[in-house]
């Protein structure tokens, strides 16, 4: 499809995106156009907005960013067998390269060539995305788009819940952004015999209360190791789901956990972080878990799935949905954290 469309860039290196007229990009043969319904602000696109060190290291403007989305596809490339024009689809954002070991071992969310959409090449943040078929993920028609759009990071809650045992464990959710957010939801539903969310966001906090925690806990203010203790019968929680990125809430992760406990890290922290191996990770006797994406498509089964079942309330999460021209306000929202998930619709 030739022509204009309307796209938020990233236009300079420094502050900020600009929305601007932009050619529709073409697709290869493997590749399907998709007309973008609604698309959802992530933290990757908050760091590249603000432009930190990491987005500095990563990303080359001028180029659309963004990479969550769900959206009909308008055109599909001539060797695309599985995807049709009208398929209401979403997507796999991390392009694999299918012959690295892990790729070649089931393992493709490790992927040593893994190339991201929105990061490294051209996103959502558009009236129209190129992607690949076989990135594609099609949708149920009864999940709206402001919910389909947030499957991706959802996906992420799904990862690291269901990355061990959950049934009749006390869970620990450490940081309760719209993942931690999510991650409350998906623990419920996969039968947690509580729940306890910590933040040390009021706001956040108030809509994991809302959304099913059992206990939530603002570590700035409250006694967290006394909580959890009394909370545990003393034993500290089954499984911690590190979803802050922040180093203190991960020693306070590492000491929350039962003795052979398990701990999934989805957090990232922007710099190294000293950890006590000998008396909270081996004597312990823990699993600890890295989290990277979402299993491929492992996890976007259970993703939909769950989103089928009723179990989810996504909607108290996605606090926000504007019109895709009020962007700024987006971000503004996402660097105050004063929102759960916000979404743009076209
Ligand atoms: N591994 C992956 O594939 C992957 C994918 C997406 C996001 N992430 C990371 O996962 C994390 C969660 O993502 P998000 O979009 O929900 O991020 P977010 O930044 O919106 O949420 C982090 C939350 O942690 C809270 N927090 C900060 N300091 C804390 C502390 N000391 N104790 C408890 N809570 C604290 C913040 O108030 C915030 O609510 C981030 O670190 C993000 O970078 C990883
Ligand atoms: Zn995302
Ligand atoms: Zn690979």
């Amino acid at each position: 499809m030739q022509g204009k469309m309307k796209a938020i860039v990233k236009h300079t290196r420094g502050f900020g995106a600009a929305l601007q007229m932009v050619d529709i990009p073409a697709i290869d043969e493997n590749e399907v156009l998709v007309k973008v319904k609604a698309t959802s602000i992530c933290g990757t696109d908050v760091h590249i907005y603000t432009w930190d060190a990491w987005a500095e290291s990563r990303v080359t403007p001028p180029y659309v960013f963004g990479h969550e989305f769900a959206g009909e596809v308008v055109e599909v490339g001539a060797s695309v067998t599985n995807v049709a024009i009208g398929d209401y689809v979403s997507a796999e954002t991390h392009f694999v390269c299918g012959t690295c070991p892990q790729c070649l071992t089931g393992k493709a969310h490790v992927c040593q060539n893994t190339k991201i959409l929105g990061v490294d090449v051209a996103g959502c943040f558009a009236e129209y995305v190129a992607v690949d078929a076989s990135n594609i993920w099609k949708n149920s028609k009864e999940v709206p788009a402001h919910i389909a759009s947030i499957q991706e990071p959802l996906g992420n809650a799904v990862h690291t819940v269901l990355s061990g045992d959950v049934a009749g464990c006390s869970v620990a959710i450490v940081g309760c952004g719209p993942i931690g957010l999510m991650a409350v939801q998906v623990a419920k539903a996969a039968g947690a015999a509580q729940v306890i969310a910590v933040d040390v966001n009021e706001y956040r906090l108030d809509i994991a209360a809302q959304i099913g925690a059992t206990t939530v806990i603002n570590s700035l203010q409250q006694d967290l190791p006394t909580l959890v203790a009394e909370l545990t019968a003393g034993n500290g929680v089954d499984v911690v789901c590190e979803m802050s990125g922040h180093p203190v809430a991960i020693d306070q992760a590492f000491k929350m956990l039962a003795f052979g406990g398990r701990i999934s890290i989805l957090g990232l922290p922007t710099a190294p972080v000293s950890l006590d191996i000998t008396n909270d990770i081996v004597f312990k006797g823990i699993t600890v878990k890295g989290i990277t994406g979402r299993l491929m498509y492992e996890t976007w089964q259970q993703t939909s799935g769950l989103l089928q079942s009723g179990q989810l309330d996504l909607d108290k999460i996605v606090t926000h949905q504007l019109p895709f021209e009020d962007f700024e306000q987006g971000f503004e929202l996402m660097m105050k954290g004063q929102c759960g998930k916000v979404v743009l619709t076209l």
